[in-house]
């Protein structure tokens, strides 16, 4: 089953969208069928069939339980949700009050958490809990230069990209808010199968409990069809940027697959 079938989209109906976000005089009705786009993008790029998350759940308990490994894959995972968290800040054509007010309401889910808890604080405590040495302090991420460093260069290429094209348009905000859910489940149930408790840490259980992401997917979309029903000329540019974050986001799943490789290896494993 290909992208198209898998969403209801017919691949005419895809080219359809596609060139009205390319040609010269944008048509506004184009902006109706950025949902199905942005959907396709997320089905050809879905992050809960990369390997990654399998073999995180298939680990021999004692490679699963490194505390090395697993402050490694916090480090990459933390640092590109965090430059999500962070580039949603720069988000452009937001700016009547109406759209501030729905754009507070996301900055607020991820750092506006009850007794000054975020959406960082959570996910740095769900990985101390199951005892990763972390490599950064909760402070030490911050700007994308600074990071940068510190990572592998598939995921510090995500943590630039993001900072450029969250700024540009609204495109990498959708496809990432859309993907959000299924890796947040996919990461919860592979730690699960090692740490029964992680289940129940407040960074996947509150999100899950309450809807967060879908709620997330669907406010970014929806806002993103308003600025382009006013701005078809955005759409082409917003398209492209969403496709662009998905593939960068491929990246950082191949580069926490290379952690668990190299921590089989360190432990004397065929991988
Ligand atoms: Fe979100």
């Amino acid at each position: 089953m290909n992208v198209s079938e898998q969403i209801g989209v017919s691949g005419r109906e895809l080219g359809g969208l596609r060139a009205a976000a390319q040609k010269d005089s944008p048509d506004p009705r184009a902006a109706q069928g950025l949902p199905a786009t942005i959907a396709a993008i997320a089905a050809a790029h879905r992050p809960s069939n990369k390997p990654f998350f399998a073999r995180l759940a298939s680990l021999p308990g004692n490679i699963a339980r490194d505390p090395r490994m697993l402050g490694e894959l916090y480090l990459a995972y933390q640092a590109a949700m965090h430059a999500t968290r962070a580039a949603v800040y720069y988000l452009p054509h937001l700016d009547s009050p109406a759209l501030r007010q729905r754009k507070l309401q996301i900055f607020v889910d991820d750092d506006g958490l009850a007794n000054g808890d975020t959406h960082h604080y959570q996910l740095s405590r769900a990985f101390r809990n199951i005892g990763a040495i972390c490599p950064l302090g909760d402070e030490d991420f911050g700007e994308p230069d600074e990071l940068a460093p510190h990572l592998d260069s598939q995921t510090a290429a995500f943590v630039r990209l993001a900072r450029t094209l969250y700024g540009r348009s609204l495109g990498p905000w959708c496809i990432v808010e859309t993907m959000s859910v299924d890796w947040m489940r996919a990461l919860a149930d592979a730690l699960a199968v090692h740490f029964p408790g992680m289940a129940s840490e407040p960074y996947f259980a509150d999100c899950f409990d309450q809807g967060v992401e879908e709620r997330h997917a669907l406010e970014a979309v929806a806002v993103t069809q308003l600025v382009l029903e006013r701005r078809p000329e955005y759409l082409a540019v917003t398209i492209e940027d969403a496709k662009t974050m998905a593939e960068a986001l491929d990246g950082v799943w191949a580069a926490m697959d290379a952690i668990l490789t190299a921590a089989v290896e360190r432990h004397g494993v065929d991988p």
